[in-house]
C-alpha cells in the first residue's frame, strides 16, 4: 500500500522505495528526515510535462528543501533553482546548479546577496522595490555589468491559503503595485546597471485552485503591455512563482500543474509574444516525497486523554505549531494492536508543540517508530535548535540505495562559534 510519494508498506513495514525504513533508522537513529529522490524526480518530470507547450523553465524553490543530494539530482536532471539568499545560492552551486538557470528572489536582498548572485552569473534577480533596483544597478555597474531583472508584481489577488503564507495581496510586504512598476519602467534609463527582462509574481503557498494564477497573469499582461513601450528592449520573461498545493491528508486535494498550465494558455489566448515562462515550485516537488521518522519517547495517560510523546518536536517540524498544519502520522510497522486515540506531541516546552489531537493509531509503546508524512517541504529547512535540541539527521533513498545526507548535529557542533567567558 502506498502512503506517500515513494513510501509504501511491504510485508507490513514502511519502505522508502525498496529500502526498509527500520534498516536506515538502525544506523541513523531518530528523529530522521528521509526523502525519496526518485519520487522527487518523478514530480519534477510531471511539473515539466505540464508546462511543455510553453517555452518553460522550472526553478525549484530551494527554501522548501535544502538537502544537497536532493538539489544535486534536480540539477543533474536540468532543473533550475530559485534562491532567496546567498546561503541558498551557495547550496545550489555546491549541488552543481547551472547559474544561468537560477533566479534570486527575496524582499530584503542585501548588497552581499546581490553581489554573490552577480559574481556567480545568476540569470535573473527578481526585485521588489525601487530601493532594491538602485542597489542592483549600483552593484552591477561596479562590475561593469548589466543585471537582468524581473520586477515582482503584487497583483492584489486573494488566495485560499493560510494567511501566513499568502503573499499576493496589496497589504503584503511582497512585490510592487502596477503603478510602482510603471514608474520604475519610466525611470529605467536612470538605472544603467539594470535591464527589465520581464515580470514575476508569487501569490502564496499551498494554493489549491488555478484561478488566482489566472487573475495574477491577467494583471501581469496588462502591466507588461503598459511598460513595453517605455523600455529599450521588450520584456520577454514571465515568472508565475510557486505555490502549487499538495495533499496533506485524505480530506484535501492537490493542485495539478496541468490545471495551472491550462488557465495560463486560456489567459494568453492567441497572443503570440515570444515569452519564456518560469515556474518556482517548492512544496509540490518535495513535500510528499519526505517523512519525519520519530520514536515514541513516552506514552502518558492522563485523566481524559493519552499523550504520545515523540522524540521529534516543533523545533524539528514547525508547521503544525506555526500554521496549525496537519500531517498524517503512520506507524512504521503495521500492527494488529487495538486502535487508540492519542494527543501526539513533542518534547519541547510549549503547548503548541502538538502534532495531532485525538489521533487514531494502533496502540503504541515506548520505542515504537512513527512517520509524520508530507514532511519533505519546509520541514528540515525550517528546523531550529530550540531547547538546545540538535538538528535531526537527514537521509535519502536514490536508485534503491540509501545515503546519509546530513549527520545528526552533535552537541559540540551546536555550540561551535560560541564564546564562554573565561571566569
Ligand atoms: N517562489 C517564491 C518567491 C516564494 O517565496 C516561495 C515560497 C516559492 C516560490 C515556493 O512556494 P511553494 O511552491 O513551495 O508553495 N513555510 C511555509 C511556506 C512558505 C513559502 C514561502 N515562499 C509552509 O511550511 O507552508
Amino acid at each position: 500500500m502506498t502512503v506517500a510519494d515513494g513510501f509504501t508498506y511491504i510485508d507490513r513495514e514502511l519502505h522508502c522505495g525498496d529500502v526498509r525504513v527500520t534498516d536506515i533508522v538502525r544506523e541513523t537513529g531518530t528523529p530522521l528526515y528521509l526523502y525519496n529522490l526518485d519520487a522527487v524526480l518523478d514530480r519534477y518530470e510531471q511539473h515539466r510535462a505540464a508546462f511543455a507547450s510553453f517555452s518553460h523553465r522550472t526553478c525549484f524553490a530551494v527554501k522548501a528543501n535544502t538537502a544537497l543530494p536532493l538539489l544535486q539530482v534536480l540539477a543533474a536532471a536540468g532543473c533550475g533553482f530559485d534562491v532567496n539568499s546567498r546561503g541558498e545560492l551557495f547550496r545550489a552551486m555546491k549541488a552543481g546548479a547551472d547559474p544561468r538557470r537560477i533566479t534570486m528572489t527575496g524582499v530584503g536582498k542585501s548588497r552581499a546577496d546581490i553581489a554573490a548572485a552577480l559574481d556567480a552569473g545568476v540569470a535573473l534577480l527578481n526585485v521588489e522595490s525601487a530601493s532594491e533596483c538602485r542597489l542592483v544597478s549600483d552593484v552591477a555597474e561596479e562590475r561593469g555589468a548589466v543585471a537582468d531583472v524581473l520586477l515582482r508584481l503584487n497583483p492584489d489577488v486573494e488566495t485560499d491559503t493560510h494567511p501566513y503564507i499568502s503573499t499576493g495581496e496589496a497589504a503584503h510586504k511582497f512585490g510592487l503595485s502596477p503603478g510602482d512598476i510603471r514608474s520604475l519602467a519610466a525611470q529605467a534609463a536612470w538605472l544603467p546597471g539594470l535591464r527589465i527582462a520581464g515580470l514575476s509574481m508569487h501569490l502564496g503557498s499551498q494554493i489549491l485552485s488555478p484561478l488566482p494564477y489566472a487573475h495574477g497573469l491577467h494583471v501581469m499582461l496588462k502591466v507588461l503591455d503598459d511598460i513595453t513601450p517605455l523600455l529599450d528592449r521588450a520584456p520577454d520573461i514571465i515568472d508565475i512563482g510557486g505555490g502549487f498545493g499538495v495533499r496533506y491528508d485524505v480530506c484535501h486535494g492537490e493542485l495539478d500543474p496541468i490545471k495551472v498550465a491550462a488557465v495560463m494558455a486560456d489567459v494568453l489566448g492567441d497572443r503570440d509574444d515570444p515569452w519564456t515562462l518560469i515556474t518556482e515550485p517548492g512544496r509540490s516537488l518535495v513535500a510528499n516525497a519526505g517523512v519525519l521518522v520519530t520514536a515514541v519517547e513516552h506514552v502518558k495517560p492522563s485523566e481524559d486523554r493519552t499523550f504520545l510523546i515523540l522524540d521529534a518536536g516543533m523545533n524539528d517540524l514547525l508547521r503544525p505549531a506555526l500554521y496549525q498544519a496537519s500531517h498524517s502520522i503512520v506507524p512504521v510497522r503495521e500492527s494488529e494492536a487495538d486502535v487508540q486515540l492519542y494527543d501526539i506531541v513533542g518534547p519541547v516546552c510549549e503547548s503548541s508543540d502538538t502534532f495531532a489531537v485525538n489521533y487514531a493509531l494502533p496502540s503504541q509503546e515506548r520505542g515504537d517508530l512513527v512517520a509524520l508524512l508530507s514532511a519533505g517541504a519546509y520541514g528540515a529547512s525550517m528546523a531550529s535548535t530550540y531547547n538546545s535540541r540538535p538538528l535531526a539527521a537527514e537521509a535519502v533513498v536514490y536508485k534503491g540505495e540509501w545515503h546519509l545526507a546530513r549527520e545528526r548535529q552533535s552537541l559540540e557542533d551546536m555550540i561551535r562559534g560560541e564564546f564562554p567567558l573565561s571566569l
